[in-house]
């Protein structure tokens, strides 16, 4: 007879008292699921809250997409697919890359990831070697920071501010010493600026005249509001583009991206993902081919995106928060708060217990001096965006 399984009891926890945990385990949380937390627990007990903590769409994905996974699971046949993905998918990105931004991208170069995210872990891993310094602005999407911490890699920290509209610069980079590696976002998380034009090709020249490896999140892109968001592709050396079908095509959950790669790290790259996690997911990949024929839905949820940062644009002023990063695109507006608290946490936890707005402490995203900012995200319902509005004026009121 099997003896019944005891577990977990304090003997067998104790058996593993001793045994290591790496030391690049040992990544800070994300605050902004620890409010989300917070804010269910809140909701749960049946207090209304209104969540703007979380960078997700509201709408999640387009009709088309759905359409076409339910046609995809029908069909059946749904089993690993290439590395790299589907060839369909990624002749379908190629030509986004010529309609859009009037490249011709070629195929081999684009691989399909399991969100932007996987693409980070590949680029990461296949640029950079441990020990190796790769400058980035701050504030910053902290995942960033915490992939570098986890591979070993030395974040090098370019200080940013409004007066650069929270962007790193080339003045910044020469100041830092030499680097291996930069990482730009355009548009950014948290403040949602971007870097087009001038000092877009400023920080590409400098890549490219001092060997640096470019990679450039593009994640954003499509979510605009005053001009078009420009690709280091076509000017970059030896740069990677990550993008993907989390944030413009509402697809979050789907956990579909890709990165368009250098001619030489398209061979290595390749290797790594059939051993890191050998496909991305089948059905994802055939949906997402639908994803780029449902612009007119797309543009609807940019302009509900548009509605709710002007009407933030509007109310935050009544409220008292006057400095912001100017909101380019993304769904995020990032706000100094610090004329009213110098703790930004207890200040979002006081906001979510008295009124149920769900915000995001900047700490999330700058150690040094995110006590003094909040990241509010707007990808929500314009009616839930309103409501939130009122209520912060009222509460600072
Ligand atoms: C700036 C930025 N990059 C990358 C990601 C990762 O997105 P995903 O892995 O869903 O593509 C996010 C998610 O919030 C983000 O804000």
């Amino acid at each position: 007879m099997v003896a019944a399984l005891a577990w977990p009891t304090a003997a067998h926890n104790s058996r593993y008292a001793a045994m290591k945990i790496s030391s690049r385990a040992d990544v800070a949380p994300f605050y902004a699921m620890e409010v989300l937390k917070a804010a269910n627990a809140k909701a749960a007990r049946g207090d209304s809250v209104l969540h703007l903590e979380v960078g997700e769409p509201g709408r999640g994905a387009p009709a088309g997409v759905l359409a076409a996974a339910h046609r995809a699971i029908d069909a059946g046949g749904i089993g690993y697919t290439e590395a790299f993905g589907l060839p369909e998918l990624r002749a379908r990105i190629a030509r986004y890359y010529d309609e859009t931004h009037g490249l011709n991208v070629p195929v081999g170069r684009i691989a399909i990831t399991t969100g932007s995210s996987g693409g980070f872990v590949l680029s990461l891993i296949a640029a950079f070697d441990v020990g190796d310094r790769v400058a980035l602005g701050v504030p910053c999407y902290p995942a960033y920071r915490n992939m570098f911490k986890a591979l070993g890699i030395e974040p090098v920290y370019l200080r940013t501010t409004l007066e650069t509209r929270f962007q790193p610069t080339p003045e910044m980079l020469a100041a830092a010493g030499p680097v291996d590696g930069l990482l730009i976002a355009s548009p950014a998380n948290p403040s949602g600026t971007m870097l087009v034009g001038q000092p877009l090709h400023a920080l590409v020249d400098y890549c490219n005249a001092h060997d640096v490896r470019l990679i450039s999140d593009e994640v954003y892109h499509g979510i605009t509001y005053e001009r078009a968001a420009e690709t280091i592709l076509g000017n970059s050396k030896g740069g990677i583009v990550l993008n993907g079908f989390s944030k413009y095509y509402g697809m979050t959950g789907w956990r579909l991206g890709w990165m368009v790669l250098p001619d030489d790290m398209t061979a290595p790259m390749e290797r790594l993902a059939q051993n890191l996690y050998i496909s991305s997911n089948a059905v994802s990949q055939r949906a997402a081919l639908a994803a780029f024929d449902c612009r007119d839905e797309l543009e609807r949820n940019v302009e509900v995106y548009r509605r709710n940062r002007d009407l933030l644009l509007e109310a935050l002023p009544r409220a008292g928060i006057t400095e912001m990063a100017p909101a380019d695109g993304a769904f995020y507006i990032f706000a100094n708060v610090g004329r009213l608290t110098n703790d930004s946490a207890d200040f979002c936890a006081r906001l979510l217990a008295e009124t149920g707005v769900a915000l995001t402490p900047g700490i999330d995203f700058d150690t040094e001096e995110g006590h003094a900012y909040i990241r509010i995200s707007f990808a929500g319902k314009t009616d839930a965006i309103r409501d939130a509005a009122d209520r912060i004026v009222s509460w600072l009121s």
